[in-house]
């Protein structure tokens, strides 16, 4: 396949894994970037130390490229950034908070920038400040999310800037790949339908509970402290909707507390009920644990059936 997103960061197959915290790690990157993909290392909860270990690592698992991404809200982002300047990488994704900083100096040490963004405006704004790409994630993705939807956000921000469109958000198979490219985004950014590879080090027991999920099973929560997430329904999650919602009365502080680790808990250390298994809303397809390069290979094929099909409508 050859797309902008292909041409731009020297790939094969236009779909980026995405970045997630505490489990996008150096062994999953390497396997879907020798896959023809590229991955993305999150260095959200990681010391500069140990992101720099991670990228060492992950260049002696592949020779293709890969990304880093910045949790902008994070307290060590300029350790971070230093770290990503110091060791190179092709591409680094920036979300929650403000990229423009970054920008040039991430561009000058050699990567391309793709920042995440939620709406035109901002999209517009990237456009702007000379980003390479963007990613737009819409609220049916895992992990933190925005407000609206993947179809609006293809919908609204593709025709009004004239930089590369990568779509996140929902999408998990070929069929939802080549929706996105026949809308005009140049590739997909999947995090989900990753967690359940083999190199994925998503504890046994999440990747389970992802497995028997349906499309209700996921719910948003966080609301109260600004920390809105995406995440499979279980103790916590009923918790933090009496808190959050129907007692209403919960301070910014005692949710925090409910929150704050419970991804690790839940997705690396297998709590399924107090710890949090960060999803998004499209789970049927989600029905085994395979290697990155099964997963991919499936994608491609399903995308050329799903283009193929399409074409056919109007011949
Ligand atoms: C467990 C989990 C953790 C995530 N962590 C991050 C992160 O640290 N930084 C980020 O920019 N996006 C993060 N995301 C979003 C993904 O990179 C990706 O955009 C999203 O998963 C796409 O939606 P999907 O899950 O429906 O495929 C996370 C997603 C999940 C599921």
């Amino acid at each position: 396949m050859k797309t902008a997103l292909t041409e731009l960061l020297g790939i094969d197959i236009p779909l980026i894994q995405g970045a997630m915290a505490w489990i996008s790690d150096a062994r999953l990157v390497a396997a879907v970037a020798n896959a023809g993909a590229t991955g993305v290392i999150a260095a959200g909860g990681l010391t500069a130390g140990e992101l720099s270990s991670q990228i060492r690592k992950a260049k002696t698992l592949t020779d293709k490229p890969f990304g880093v991404n910045v949790m902008l809200m994070a307290p060590n982002k300029e350790e971070i950034v230093e770290v990503i300047c110091a060791e190179y990488v092709a591409f680094v994704t920036l979300g929650g908070g403000d990229p423009v900083p970054y920008i040039k100096r991430l561009q000058a040490s050699g990567s391309k920038v793709i920042p995440v963004v939620p709406n035109v405006k901002l999209a517009q704004k990237m456009e702007v400040e000379g980003a390479d790409a963007i990613i737009v994630e819409g609220m049916e993705a895992g992990g933190h999310i925005g407000k609206i939807t993947t179809i609006a956000l293809m919908t609204q921000v593709i025709p009004h800037v004239n930089l590369p469109v990568v779509v996140a958000g929902g999408i998990v198979d070929g069929r939802g790949m080549a929706a996105a490219l026949t809308m005009g985004a140049v590739g997909v950014q999947m995090g989900t339908r990753f967690m359940v590879a083999e190199e994925c080090s998503v504890h046994p027991k999440a990747k389970e509970m992802l497995i028997a999920a349906k499309d209700t099973d996921s719910v948003v929560t966080g609301w109260t402290c600004k920390y809105t997430a995406r995440s499979l329904k279980n103790a916590l999650t009923t918790k933090l909707q009496q808190l959050e919602i129907e007692g209403g009365k919960a301070t910014e502080q005692e949710i925090k507390r409910l929150i704050l680790g419970a991804g690790k808990k839940g997705m690396i250390d297998g709590d399924t009920e107090w710890g949090m298994i960060m999803c998004g809303q499209s789970l049927y397809p989600i029905t085994k644990i395979e290697s990155a390069k099964t997963i991919i290979n499936t994608i491609v094929d399903e995308v050329k059936q799903a283009i193929n099909k399409a074409t056919a409508l109007i011949l």
